[in-house]
Order: structure tokens, then C-alpha cells, then sequence
């Protein structure tokens, strides 16, 4: 079995066909083969890695090379995506090689943290991931907003076709992706596919000519539904003025259904205001998303509070060793340690820290390192509590 980059060109016999097949309904048209070409120039700068024994592909990852908000810090990170591995040639450890190797080299390339959508959790987690908060949908009625329809609000709306707007959307993301904890975005060449494929119609909210929210969305029809994919605000403002564009759609959609993030609470959106709040997880199609870090070194930077510890990290190719953090600063220093360290810790353990979304003490509960409860009390200064804002699905 040899392990190989492909180039380019190469997706369209070596991993699309895999893809589809694990991905899609197949067999596939014969059409099939004149889309994935058209796909080509939105996976130009991704890295595929794959497995072979002779002319056969056993299994293929690809990574994307993305960018994710961690703690202040926009740092490149891995988008793992595209896992798939020959009906005939599954469970024989193919994907725990290739994986293993992709992400090395995506951390010797300048990639300090990695993230995912799995199928199953448990598969990544013995790959080093934590899980992140899933988004949230919120289904109102626009007529439960009716207050809003005439309310004279200090800023205004854009409307307009995905494809017109993309600049101001492209551009707004990016802004959240430089201020939003866990916010990822997709590089350009990958991110365009929005924009060509013109599926969307999109709202902005703009105050002083400035973006201050927008959501991309689709209508299902007359009496159906309203789809916003990511309800994208920065202030209570930018909220309402696209509140009130959503509840201009009374006696036109019965329902809107909007992406939020995990912590908004819509049900303070508005008096008399009836709202479902959903997060539902489903293996394989619908899980949360997961991260983690590879390499320890290069988070030095991101905010942190004012703890201090020496953590050893163990039972992991990228992060194995002893390093002192050290948060006192305001930001996170990392430092290779010779002594004793006052907690042990898994990958997905440290990762879970990093990120903000477990405590200290939950760790050795759940299987993910040994804290005495002196550690805990400096992890959980040196990284508390955040809810990640995760968008980009891939
Ligand atoms: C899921 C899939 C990619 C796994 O690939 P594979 O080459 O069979 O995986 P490996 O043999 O390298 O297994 C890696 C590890 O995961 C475990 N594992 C494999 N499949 C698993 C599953 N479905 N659930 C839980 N664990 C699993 C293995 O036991 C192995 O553990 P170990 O290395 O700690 O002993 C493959 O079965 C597949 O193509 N499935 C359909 C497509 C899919 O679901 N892709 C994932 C998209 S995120």
C-alpha cells in the first residue's frame, strides 16, 4: 500500500469516485463525470492524500486549507473532509494512516488547529477532536413579529442575489472570522462556490453604510418556508433590522427557519414571541462539529486568562510532550517544560480547553486526562468558558 499526494486533475478518477459513492445515491448518471469537473477549480488548493495498491484507490482524505478564530487569534486551520475509503477495504487501517499523515503535514505547513464534521464523533475522537457546540436553528412565524413590520430603526437593508452580493458578504465573514471565537472561513478559491452557484438570495443590514449583519437564504415556496442559513448579527440592531426584513414575509412563508449560534436566545427576541430553539445530533449526517489542535506551540498568542500550569500531553503523534502555559500575560506563551507537570492530558482533552467548551474537572470524568483539583483551578483561569460560533459546513 503506497500513500501518495494527488495532483489536481487527479480527483476526477482517484477520490470523487469514492466520494460519490460513499456520499451520494449512486450509481451516478453519466453526467456525473462533466459536474465534478466543473467542481475542479473549488478544490484547486486543497491537499488530497491517497491510498493505493497499484491501480486501485483503497482511500482517500482531503484537507482544506481554512482559517478559524481561536480565542482573538485568526489562525490557519485544516478542514478535514472528503474521509472515504473502498467498500472492499475498510477496517484494515487504511484512513488511520492516511489521516494521520495529512494532518502532520498540514501542521508542518502552518496549520495549528484542525476541524471536521464527523460522521460518528467517537471515529475522530481517537484522532485527537473535541466536539463543538452544533448550530442552532430558531423557527418562528414572521407574523409572530409583527410589532416590527413598521418599526423605524436607525440603519437599513440590502437585498439582493447571492451572486451580486457576495463581495459585502465575503467581506463581512471575514470580519467575523477576525473577531468571533470558533468562526471559520473558507479560502477564497473554495469560498466562490457561493457565489457562482448563486443559490441564495441575501439580506444585509447596514448602519452608516457599514455591514452589520446578513443572512443568505432561500424561499421554499408560496406558504413554505423562509431558510436562512446563518443569522449573522454583531449588534442588537443589525438583529432587528433583519428581523424586521424576516417579518415583512408574513402571509408569504408560513415559517422561518434560521441558523444561530449556540448561545443566542431567541425567545428574548421580542414580546409574545413564539420561537422553537433546536439542536438535534444524528449519526452520520448530522453532527456536530469537532476540533483540535496540532500544534501547542503555535497557539502561543491567543487571549487566555491568568493561570499558569505545566500540562504533559499524551497518546498523540502531534502534541506528545510536556509544554508550561502560561496566561498571566493576557495572552497564551507556550514553553517546552523539563519538570513535573501538575496535569495529564489527551489531545482532545487540551483541544476541548483550548476551544472553551469543557471544564477541567469534566475531563478525567470523560475519559481525557488526570486533573487534580489545584489544576483544575489554573486550566480553568487560563481557559475559560466560550461557546465557539462555528459556520462554514464542509
Ligand atoms: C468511515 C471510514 C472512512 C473508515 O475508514 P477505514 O479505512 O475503514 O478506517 P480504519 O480502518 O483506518 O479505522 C481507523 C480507526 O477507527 C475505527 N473505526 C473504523 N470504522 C469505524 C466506525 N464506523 N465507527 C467507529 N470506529 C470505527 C477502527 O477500528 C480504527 O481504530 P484504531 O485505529 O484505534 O484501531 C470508512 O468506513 C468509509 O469510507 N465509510 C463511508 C464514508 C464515511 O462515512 N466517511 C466518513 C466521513 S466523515
Amino acid at each position: 500500500m503506497q500513500v501518495r499526494r494527488i495532483s489536481a486533475e487527479e480527483r476526477l478518477s482517484h477520490s470523487f469516485p469514492l466520494q460519490a459513492y460513499a456520499f451520494e445515491g449512486s450509481p451516478a448518471p453519466a453526467a456525473t463525470a462533466d459536474r465534478w469537473r466543473d467542481r475542479l477549480p473549488y478544490n484547486e488548493g486543497n491537499r488530497t492524500l491517497v491510498a493505493e495498491d497499484g491501480d486501485t484507490v483503497l482511500a482517500a482524505v482531503t484537507a482544506i486549507p481554512m482559517r478559524q478564530n481561536v480565542r482573538g487569534q485568526l489562525l490557519p486551520m485544516a478542514g478535514i473532509a472528503g474521509v472515504v475509503t473502498h467498500p472492499l477495504a475498510r477496517r484494515q487501517g487504511h484512513v488511520r494512516k492516511l489521516l494521520t499523515a495529512l494532518l502532520g503535514e498540514m501542521r508542518d505547513e502552518g496549520h495549528p488547529v484542525s476541524a471536521l464534521y464527523p460522521f460518528r464523533p467517537s471515529f475522530y475522537a481517537r484522532f485527537g477532536y473535541a466536539a463543538l457546540p452544533k448550530r442552532r436553528t430558531a423557527t418562528f412565524s414572521p407574523g409572530d413579529l409583527g410589532d416590527l413590520v413598521r418599526a423605524d430603526l436607525p440603519g437599513d437593508v440590502v437585498w439582493e442575489r447571492m451572486g451580486a452580493g457576495y463581495g459585502a458578504y465575503r467581506e463581512f465573514t471575514l470580519r467575523l472570522a477576525r473577531e468571533r471565537h470558533g468562526f471559520a472561513v473558507f479560502p477564497d478559491f473554495r469560498d466562490a462556490r457561493l457565489r457562482d452557484d448563486d443559490e441564495r438570495w441575501l439580506v444585509t443590514a447596514r448602519v452608516d453604510d457599514q455591514v452589520v449583519g446578513a443572512a443568505a437564504y432561500k424561499v421554499t415556496g408560496y406558504d413554505g418556508e423562509l431558510l436562512v442559513d446563518d443569522l449573522l448579527v454583531t449588534t442588537p440592531l443589525s438583529r432587528m433590522l433583519l428581523l424586521r426584513f424576516l417579518a415583512r414575509h408574513v402571509d408569504q412563508v408560513s415559517r422561518v427557519v434560521a441558523g444561530i449560534p449556540a448561545y443566542e436566545l431567541p425567545e428574548l427576541w421580542g414580546t409574545d414571541f413564539q420561537v422553537t430553539v433546536e439542536a438535534r445530533t444524528v449519526i452520520p449526517s448530522g453532527n456536530a462539529p469537532m476540533a483540535r489542535v496540532l500544534s501547542m506551540e503555535a497557539l502561543a498568542g491567543i487571549q487566555t486568562g491568568p493561570g499558569r500550569l505545566t500540562v504533559e500531553v499524551v497518546d498523540d503523534p502531534f502534541l506528545k510532550g510536556s509544554f508550561t502555559l502560561d496566561g498571566r500575560g493576557g495572552t497564551l506563551e507556550v514553553s517546552s517544560a523539563g519538570g513535573a507537570a501538575g496535569a495529564t492530558l489527551s489531545a482532545a482533552g487540551l483541544s476541548a480547553l483550548v476551544y472553551g467548551v469543557l471544564d477541567p474537572e469534566e475531563l478525567p470524568l470523560r475519559g481525557l486526562g488526570a486533573v487534580p483539583a489545584d489544576a483544575a483551578g489554573e486550566l480553568r483561569a487560563l481557559f475559560p468558558r466560550l461557546v465557539p460560533h462555528v459556520v462554514a459546513d464542509f
